[in-house]
């Protein structure tokens, strides 16, 4: 392989190293896609470059038509959609790598009669493996986000156990084709135990727990892409495939972390079914409930704001609502802020993005360790459809399941306001003790209602 090739795959790889650290932080992260796109535009440059066997025509015809549809759905998408978008990429992925796997291993044992090497071989089954379970899971999860199939776990007798079962299979089928690279019975065998298994680990996982698992779908994509770089002996769809493996996985481990959860007990499913919805259950603890015009009188007494989002806040598209608001106070020069919990909302960064779209900037949204220290110091703290991230229970009430998540202090402030629709519970499904706290009053109704007013 040319040295030219090489140098440029090494470029593209740095850059997307440098895209992905810049992804860090909510300002830099689009310049970090763009530079990741160029790195990418730069390996598929050099890749055509360097396989000269092919028709440029068909490959530029493809990249159009995928650019188009890829261009049309992205600006076609709403925010709260995105992580259906996401599953969609990530099963093409893996099916992308599953395909060039599986056209390798028939090009080399029916078309040119070779014998595969060792490493290449396994390379073949890890990919078609991967890329499989990631391509039919991929399609479950957003069936389920898109509520084409029921969000609900669908759970049945010996579920695990025969999980369990395909995939001692597979391993007996794997080390059998390692053997005899030429039957064709073991490589279906494979194929259809990993698009099985897709499906099957997929299913008993409750709708709202599917941005975890979107994102384990997302770093598995990358493995098998990693494993596709294998086969073909390409460099940089190695490193490509190790950093999206490597950086799913880590966002995997962040997301879990930040709802106090084991990745164990995420794939196992049936997390939140108890969630009632608006209406449903009433409180046990007693609330002292505010109206629009007390809310607006004490807006004039105060002289500093923390507004928490959360899930509420999104479908209820109160951003711009809460927009304006934050005009108003800086008019009156209110310190006002956001604090945004790592698992607000139902997706990574989802707090942010509908912010951003609202065209609130970037320097407003606090973190939670940095903004946790000054809720004793703030005056007001309004909760717009958040619950279980502000639920004081993950601190004092060692029974509750979500004890030990890490929470925003907003009980600590000197005066808090919900808005939300009803006493209607989280995802957790768990009430929230922080209401019936003496310095808490509940502004309910739809939560970009009453605050327009
Ligand atoms: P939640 O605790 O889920 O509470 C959101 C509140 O929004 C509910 O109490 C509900 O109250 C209100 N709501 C529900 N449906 C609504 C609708 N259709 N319209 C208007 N309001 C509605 O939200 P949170 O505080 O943002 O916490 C997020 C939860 O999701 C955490 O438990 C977290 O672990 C989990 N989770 C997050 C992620 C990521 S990556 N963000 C991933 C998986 C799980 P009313 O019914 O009274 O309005």
């Amino acid at each position: 392989m040319s040295i030219a090739i090489q140098i440029a795959y090494l470029i593209s790889s740095i850059l997307f190293v440098l895209g992905i650290k810049m992804l860090n932080k909510t300002k830099s992260a689009r310049q970090g896609n763009r530079l990741s796109a160029l790195g990418m535009f730069i390996a598929i440059l050099a890749t055509l470059v360097q396989i000269q066997v092919i028709s440029f025509v068909e490959i530029f015809a493809c990249i159009v038509v995928g650019a188009a549809i890829g261009l049309y759905y992205a600006n076609k998408v709403e925010m709260t959609k995105m992580p259906e978008m996401v599953a969609l990429f990530n099963g093409f992925g893996g099916l992308a790598s599953f395909s060039v796997a599986l056209s390798d291993y028939f090009l080399r044992t029916n078309v040119n009669l070779e014998s595969i090497e060792l490493v290449t071989v396994i390379s073949i089954i890890v990919s078609v493996f991967i890329g499989g379970v990631t391509f039919t899971g991929s399609i479950i999860a957003f069936l389920k986000l898109n509520g084409n199939i029921s969000g609900s776990p669908i759970t049945f007798k010996g579920q695990h156990p025969l999980n369990l079962a395909l995939f001692l299979s597979f391993l007996t089928a794997a080390t059998f084709t390692v053997i005899d690279q030429t039957d064709p019975v073991l490589i279906i065998v494979l194929i259809v135990i990993s698009l099985v298994l897709g499906v099957l680990t997929v299913i008993p996982i409750g709708g709202a727990d599917m941005p975890v698992v979107i994102s384990l779908l997302n770093s598995y994509s990358g493995m098998a892409a990693c494993a596709t770089g294998f086969i073909l002996n390409n460099n940089v769809l190695i490193v490509a495939g190790s950093l999206v493996g490597a950086s799913g996985i880590i966002l995997t481990q962040i997301m879990c972390k930040a709802m106090n959860r084991s990745l164990v007990n995420v794939l196992l499913g049936g997390f939140g079914q108890t969630v009632s919805s608006a209406g449903e259950d009433g409180p046990s603890i007693t609330v002292k409930e505010i109206g629009v015009e007390e809310t607006a009188m004490l807006f004039d007494s105060v002289s500093s704001v923390i507004v928490v989002p959360g899930y509420g806040m999104a479908v209820a598209q109160a951003q711009h609502v809460i927009r304006e608001l934050m005009e108003q106070c800086e008019k009156r020069n209110i310190d006002f802020k956001f604090a945004i919990h790592p698992v607000a909302g139902r997706m990574p960064g989802h707090m942010n993005v509908l912010l951003a779209e609202a065209n609130i900037s970037y320097d407003k949204l606090i973190e939670m360790e940095s903004i946790n220290d000054e809720f004793p110091n703030t005056d007001l703290v309004l909760i717009v459809g958040a619950n279980d991230v502000v639920n004081p229970a993950a601190r004092n009430n060692p029974q509750s399941p979500i004890y030990g998540m890490p929470i925003l202090n907003a009980d600590k402030a000197r005066t808090v306001i919900v808005s939300k629709r009803s006493m209607g519970k989280g995802y957790a499904g768990v009430e929230n003790e922080l209401f019936g706290y003496p310095n808490c009053l509940m502004l309910l109704g739809m939560p970009n209602k009453p605050l327009q007013k």
